[in-house]
């Protein structure tokens, strides 16, 4: 398999950063094969994301903790495959990133091997001294707050995050603290609308939500999602394929509901 590819108008971090400040939402999308790769590429995706929800959606598990780093660079690199214009973004899998030096090692495959353009991590302020020490070595960053699933256990359950005034609060330092450490994007899963907005508001770097309203600067959703093919669907997604026809219309319709801000609807 060939990676290192050419290619041409490609989106990047700094086009990411002007489309927030163009005030023109992110569209993101997760894959996990070529095939798909080159639909969601076709359907004009700016970002798509190799998640560790390959764990639960491809495998068939029922956490994402099992993935391994060697998993994700074989996925990363079929997406790759696909990908022309897209920005390819690759989760850290659990227990991956558990020092600063071990994520280098591991998101430096990620680039190396897969020509990943950046890396996602969960965490907040504990991660903050991982974050600095990628971004030294220039490898750009997606911190995931919010829902963790790789912390399910600690969570107690996959459940809306930041609902009271405290956590509320401690999240949004946390992502204060994560972009000044050198975060070029920041990811919220379940988090109240309000919340996510505010943390929008905020930060100079974009914020892609997920099930946390329609005030951020992108949205994601996992492919299987978006297309129906769940065993179970979260109540924030929606099936677009059931009245488009054809994935690639399911996918064209998401990205142009994402920029008119027709998804998600309501707050
Ligand atoms: O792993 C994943 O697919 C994710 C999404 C929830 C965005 O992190």
């Amino acid at each position: 398999m060939s990676v290192h590819t050419s290619r041409r108008g490609e989106v990047t971090v700094d086009s990411l950063a002007a489309m927030k400040r163009d005030g023109r939402p992110i569209a993101a999308m997760t894959a996990y094969d070529a095939s798909f790769a080159r639909l969601l590429d076709e359907a004009g995706l700016d970002v798509v994301l190799v998640g560790d929800s390959l764990g639960m959606v491809i495998q068939g598990g029922s956490t994402t903790l099992p993935v391994t780093v060697d998993d994700m660079v074989y996925h990363a690199r079929c997406v790759r495959a696909g990908l022309d214009r897209a920005l390819l973004m690759v989760d850290l899998p659990f227990l991956s990133f558990s020092t600063p030096e071990v994520a280098v090692a591991n998101a430096g495959r990620m680039l190396k091997e897969a020509d990943a353009q950046m890396v996602k991590l969960e965490g907040g302020g504990a991660q903050v001294d991982t974050v600095a020490r990628l971004t030294e070595c220039g490898i750009p960053v997606c911190a995931h707050l919010g829902l963790k699933p790789q912390s399910v256990h600690k969570l107690g359950g996959y459940r809306m995050q930041g609902r009271d005034e405290a956590s509320a609060r401690a999240m949004l330092e946390d992502a204060l603290a994560l972009e000044a450490a050198g975060a070029d994007l920041v990811l919220l899963e379940c988090v109240p609308a309000t919340l996510a907005e505010e943390v929008a508001r905020n930060l100079r770097v974009p914020v892609i939500g997920i099930g946390s309203g329609s005030g951020c600067d992108g949205q994601i959703l996992v492919l299987h999602d978006a297309i129906g093919v769940s065993a179970r669907m979260p109540g924030f997604a929606r099936d677009f394929l059931a009245d488009a026809g054809s994935i690639h219309a399911a996918m064209t319709t998401y990205v142009a509901d994402v920029r008119a801000r027709r998804f998600p609807t309501g707050k």
